[in-house]
């Protein structure tokens, strides 16, 4: 078989390096993949927005399987222009990746099906908005629209804050046109939580659950980040807590999709906050999360390709798909400065015998040498029967592998292994 992936970060990279253990593949392209995927894969230098090229050279290539790992592609019909050319695929259709593309249609969807979500209001003009928070009961959450890269969320805390913060994005549109409308929140309180769920339209299988560390600092603090290391599973999802979800929040949703028409195939991500009123709904990704992946499916047991395509083929509820019963963490390697401003064309030795547990994010390849070309650079995956050994290993890890400039969270796990110890 001939694979096609579309992205180019960690994500992907954990993607094709569990795809390569199918027998049937034999050859991968990653479109546009980046420095350190081209050891596994074969890289094109095809942008993950450029629908068009992307079809044309499935075409050309003869593919018989495609996965679309980012949102952006997904929300802009990658799938749907791949199957109208017959090629089978993993993803929603645009119809269906709505359900990231924009947060006042998630709200929406969740208030008429009744899914646990935050208290909300939806606005598409300034001055309504400006008065909504002039009154609104602070911490208040102000939320972009479309797609902001994982940074269109504002919390502000005073009113002075949501004031500027709706100026920002409506009137100076600091997240482009996805500020034309905003959706404005109510602050909740709780852990955390990420669920990536295969689903097929009827069945929903959710993977083991994952903790991100959005923030870009120790101690989560500092600036929003895309992602700065997880692990797997999330302490604070208990089997009490799955329950809930599934028949509260998972099953609605798929069912809530079905009922709009617009079925959802893919990976569904369920980004969740226990809080005192049980779970609720943050956000939802139409896609795999990035660093949780790079947690998940070292985790996953059954041949992913063989669940992707038993997805596509709507037969998910005919197969198995398991877990590990152990634990995973991941730590990310960034430039220094990332969120904001950092240097790149640093070269970066992973010493061979980590290659398995390293996925490149931002790296090119120059001269035969792999450089940084990125804020997020890399992140490593270790797993073991206990928390503690993952993470011990993980940052073993991060020893051996260097770069100039490299940065890196220094307390990835230790929320989780602290709740893990409480129990
Ligand atoms: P999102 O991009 O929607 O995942 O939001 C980024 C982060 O903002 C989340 O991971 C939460 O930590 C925080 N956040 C989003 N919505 C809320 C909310 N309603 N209450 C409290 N925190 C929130
Ligand atoms: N790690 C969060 C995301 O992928 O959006």
């Amino acid at each position: 078989m001939k694979i096609l992936v579309v992205g180019g970060g960690g994500r992907e990279h954990a993607i094709i390096k569990k795809i390569k253990l199918n027998h049937d593949v034999e050859k991968i392209f990653a479109l546009p993949g980046n420095g350190g995927i081209a050891r596994d894969a074969e890289c094109v230098d095809i942008g993950a927005k450029d629908i068009a090229s992307i079809v044309a050279f499935a075409v050309e290539n003869a593919i018989d399987y495609a996965i679309v790992a980012p949102d952006d592609p997904l929300v802009l019909g990658a799938v749907d222009a791949l199957e109208e050319k017959g090629i089978p695929c993993f993803g929603p259709r645009s119809n269906a990746a709505i359900i990231e593309g924009s947060k006042a249609f998630a709200k929406d969807l969740m208030k008429k099906y009744g899914i646990p979500t935050a208290e909300y209001a939806v606005f598409t003009d300034c001055e309504s908005a400006l008065e909504y928070v002039s009154t609104a009961p602070v911490p208040t959450v102000i939320k972009a629209d479309g797609l902001a890269l994982g940074k269109g969320v504002i919390i502000a805390q005073t009113r002075e804050e949501a004031i500027s913060a709706v100026k920002s994005m409506m009137m100076d549109k600091a997240f482009g046109k996805s500020g034309d409308c905003v959706v404005i929140e109510e602050y909740l309180t709780g852990p955390e939580v990420s669920v990536l769920a295969f689903t097929d339209g009827k069945t929903v299988v959710p993977m083991v659950s994952s903790m991100d560390h959005k923030r870009a600092h120790d101690g989560d603090t500092g600036l929003n980040t895309g992602g700065m290391g997880t692990v797997a599973p999330n302490p604070y999802y208990t089997d009490e807590i799955a329950l809930e979800c599934m028949n509260r929040i998972f099953m609605p949703t798929v069912k809530a999709m079905n009922a709009e028409g617009r079925t959802f195939k893919g990976c569904l991500y369920f980004g969740l906050m226990i809080t005192d009123n049980g779970p609720k709904v943050i956000e939802y990704n139409c896609r795999f999360g990035d660093p949780e992946t790079q947690v998940v499916l070292p985790l996953l047991k059954t041949d992913l390709l063989t669940v992707m395509r038993a997805v596509t083929d709507e037969r998910l509820a005919d197969i198995n798909v398991e877990f590990e019963p152990a634990h995973a963490c991941c730590v990310i390697m960034a430039s220094k400065g990332y969120p904001e401003k950092y240097d790149k064309g640093f070269e970066i030795t992973v010493p061979s015998d980590l290659e398995d547990k390293v996925f490149i994010a931002g790296a090119a390849e120059k001269d035969g040498k792999l450089v940084t070309n990125g804020g997020r650079v890399l992140g490593i995956t270790e797993t073991d029967v206990t928390l503690k050994n993952a993470i011990q290993k993980a940052y073993a890890d991060v020893e051996k592998v260097s770069f100039e400039n490299a940065y890196y969270r220094k307390d990835i796990g230790k929320k989780a292994l602290a709740a893990t110890e409480e129990r």
